[in-house]
């Protein structure tokens, strides 16, 4: 079979070299994308009178076949035609007949396929966002349904001080916040055009780039042609912030699956999100915040991949830069399912507050409480922390906890301790006291979720 650029060529490759160079068995995910750049490119071709109505109108009628024949999964991609351009110029041609031709009037594969990826990446930012509004409401939800029950808060994974659970899920939320609005701004500079470009220089061609960009939704063009073929910077930036929701969503997964274990007992994932083993008839596995935990390192790894791939690049186009698309397309695929895996996990957890509470009336998380009384009472603080941790070392060593000192022991440690000190101690005053802006406080969680409520109804 010639090639559509068989013309300077007097012998073909070999079919296994052919293969090894095509990218249709993972670029044909891009056919509607190269289809509606094709469908702007040439109404442009005709308002610039580049071709004649009757062609333009032809070349429209067959790419809308072709993109029928693409959404009812009908066509048959060739090796022999390297990658989606040239798979879909053929297939206009047979569609149409040798007027197919003229639609790459203008036009290369290089500013071709640079388009596709643009529209590609700003369709999925915009699914992303959606999917990160969702697991957003999720953890509202449990917020909202938990600003009173209370966890160990910990630090070096030791007990520190105890927190509002709703808190701990807040965080996560305002995590989220972030990413969106990263994905938010690197849509700035994902949604140009460049079409246009040709291969690198421009085109003699009367073209108007802006009716294109006009036509495909872009809010401006690129300035230069070299930059505009050359440029994955939009990628990045969107591998960049999917690595950092991962990175996010990786940590939460970690607190699950320890969470959901029989040491801890703080959470039960729902049967849909966890699986059973083969042989331990007893087991439940959090399997799938074990999977995002590890598919994290993968996204991270298709992020470097394309880092590297164009750090040694001299402008424009370079084949190299055909390798740009299956990390893309993996990061997209894992970041897509693993927000939505999330909602769904969040959503359905059933938390145990009874477990949460039986923990922080058993521990010494409320230490600071008793050394920032003193300090209230006029004990320097420094000497007030080592007044309260000899007492934690005398309970410790007396198998009991704060609460359980007698009135007497207290004032044997200082005569500044008064009978209020039991109410102190309890996990519910320690939490509800925090009530610094953005802590624990009970009503600073309240505020914190009217303020997210509000935050994700703007935009
Ligand atoms: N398949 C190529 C890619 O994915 C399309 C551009 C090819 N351009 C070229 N001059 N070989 O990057």
């Amino acid at each position: 079979m010639t090639k559509l650029w068989g013309g300077r060529f007097t012998k073909q490759a070999e079919e296994w070299v052919d293969a090894f160079g095509a990218s249709i068995p993972f670029d044909q995910k891009l056919v509607e994308e190269d289809l509606q750049g094709s469908i702007a490119h040439v109404h442009m071709l005709k308002n610039q009178e580049i071709i004649t109505e009757e062609e333009a109108a032809e070349i429209h009628r067959g790419l809308e076949a072709v993109l029928a024949k693409a959404k009812n999964g009908e066509l048959e991609y060739s090796i022999q035609n390297e990658d989606i351009h040239l798979n879909i110029e053929k297939f206009l041609i047979d569609e149409i007949g040798p007027v197919g031709g003229k639609l790459h009037t203008g036009r290369s594969r290089n500013d071709q396929v640079a388009t596709d990826v643009h529209l590609y990446v700003r369709n999925h930012t915009h699914t992303v966002m959606q999917s990160i509004r969702a697991l957003q409401q999720a953890l509202l939800l449990q917020a909202e349904e938990h600003v009173e029950t209370i966890i160990p808060g910990y630090t070096h994974l030791q007990r520190a001080q105890p927190i509002s659970f709703g808190h701990h899920m807040m965080a996560y939320f305002w995590m989220l916040e972030r990413d969106y609005g990263r994905f938010e701004d690197s849509l700035k500079r994902t949604n140009i055009s460049p079409l246009g470009a040709g291969a690198l220089a421009g085109t003699t061609f009367p073209i108007d780039r802006r009716q294109t960009a006009e036509e495909l939704g872009f809010d401006d063009i690129y300035q230069n042609s070299l930059d505009a073929v050359s440029d994955r910077d939009f990628a990045l930036e969107f591998m960049s912030a999917a690595s950092t929701v991962m990175m996010h969503l990786s940590r939460l997964a970690e607190e699950m699956i320890f969470w959901s274990s029989q040491e801890f007992q703080f959470i039960e994932l729902d049967d849909s999100f966890a699986t059973g083993s083969s042989i331990m008839p007893q087991k439940k596995n959090p399997d799938m915040a074990e999977l995002i935990r590890g598919k994290t390192g993968r996204v991270y790894g298709n992020l470097m991949g394309l880092y590297t791939l164009l750090k040694g690049l001299p402008l424009a186009y370079n084949k190299d830069m055909q390798e740009d698309k299956e990390g893309l397309f993996d990061t997209v695929r894992t970041l897509e399912g693993s927000l939505d895996i999330f909602a769904g996990m969040v959503e359905t957890m059933e938390v145990r507050t009874e477990k949460m509470a039986e923990t922080t009336s058993k521990d010494f998380s409320n230490a600071t409480e008793l050394a920032d009384y003193l300090a209230v009472k006029g004990v320097p603080f420094r000497e007030a922390h080592e007044i309260v941790g000899k007492l934690v070392l005398d309970c410790i060593q007396s198998n009991k906890y704060l609460a359980d000192l007698s009135m007497n022991e207290f004032k044997e440690a200082n005569e500044a301790f008064e009978e209020d000190i039991y109410e102190v101690l309890k996990p519910e005053t320690v939490v509800s006291r925090r009530n610094s802006e953005g802590g624990t406080g009970f009503d600073q969680v309240r505020s914190a979720i009217e303020q997210g409520k509000k935050v994700i109804k703007q935009k």
